[in-house]
């Protein structure tokens, strides 16, 4: 028989001296889903009461039921609230068999297009969900170093998030000095800085890395995606696996619909357009090509270097 004292656990999650119930789990859960399309499931109840905990005491609230009403009312608190309740764990060069797959099977091609002046020399990617910026700024490195401006090519790289938070760490493009260790080292020498003064003992981002990368707040569960024109690649990875079916088919075809011709969707390890679209065919584990593209139809491509 089971013991009583341990039966039924209370219907809250705690939070300090706050508890949030079990009611208010379910108004938060509804309202996060309809703004981010991130879906928190049941047992993230005492995740979500802990991470937005600090944010009553700041507002001199003493319930979770009273700071619902709050963000119901007021758009900036609703920010805040997403802020607190996104997942941004991110790194330098995350996936590098990706960015392998650009530098060895992409770039080459694209190079040798410019040279037979079959396309232009100006290259547009998009890291859709770029968090603390060091996935645009991997990409920024890689392409720098590969097409550079010397040899004509215009590179622009746009970076957008849903938190604010975040992207404002990404344009200060500070870290701590350890994320040195997620960037090879030619890399690192040639594009990032060590810090000084105020600064000293993180690193940041050199201002030929830092020209080419613009942000911007963009929510991908709000369509239409207020971007201009396409892009040769876009990253859309580690954020699909917050959304639910119905939203992971509408954000998809949305960047399906940004995407050069040519082009290609990158998506994270955990991740797949399987089931979500017939617009895209895979050429590579988590890459995508449109799929009237015969771009990377396995045909042989030659080696960089
Ligand atoms: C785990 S991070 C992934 C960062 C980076 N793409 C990577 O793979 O390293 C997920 C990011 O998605 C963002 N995010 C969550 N929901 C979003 C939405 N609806 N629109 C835009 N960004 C969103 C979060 O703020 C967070 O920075």
């Amino acid at each position: 028989m089971s013991d009583p004292r341990r039966a039924a656990p209370p219907a809250t999650g705690t939070a300090g001296d706050f508890q949030i119930r079990k009611e208010d789990f379910r108004a938060f859960q509804d309202l996060i889903h309809r703004e981010s399309g991130i879906f928190l499931a049941e047992h993230k109840q005492a995740l979500l009461g802990g991470r937005l905990h600090a944010r009553l005491r700041a507002l001199g609230l003493t319930s979770y039921a009273d700071y619902f009403k709050t963000v119901q009312k007021d758009e900036s608190e609703r920010i805040e609230m997403l802020d607190r309740i996104s997942t941004n764990e991110t790194h330098f060069f995350r996936e590098p068999h990706q960015f392998e797959f650009l530098k060895t099977r992409v770039l080459p091609r694209w190079v040798a297009d410019a040279e037979a002046r079959q396309r232009s020399r100006t290259i547009r990617v998009w890291s859709a969900a770029c968090s603390t910026g060091e996935e645009p700024y991997s990409i920024a490195m890689l392409l720098l170093d590969q097409l550079p401006p010397s040899e004509g090519w215009s590179i622009e790289i746009l970076g957008t998030d849903l938190s604010t938070r975040v992207l404002q760490k990404a344009k200060d493009a500070l870290w701590r000095i350890e994320k040195a260790e997620e960037i090879p080292t030619p890399y690192l020498k040639a594009f990032m800085l060590e810090g000084t003064g105020p600064e000293k003992g993180k690193m940041k981002a050199g201002p030929e890395i830092r020209s080419l990368v613009a942000f911007s707040r963009m929510n991908l569960n709000s369509r239409p995606y207020p971007v201009q024109g396409i892009f040769d690649i876009i990253f859309c990875r580690n954020v699909l696996i917050y959304f639910n079916a119905a939203t992971k088919v509408n954000v998809v075809e949305e960047l399906l619909s940004h995407l050069a011709p040519s082009g290609l969707l990158l998506l994270g390890h955990a991740e797949s357009l399987h089931g979500l679209t017939e617009r895209a065919r895979s050429v590579g584990p988590t890459i995508y090509a449109p799929l009237q593209s015969t771009y990377f139809s396995g045909q042989k491509l030659p080696r960089l270097r």
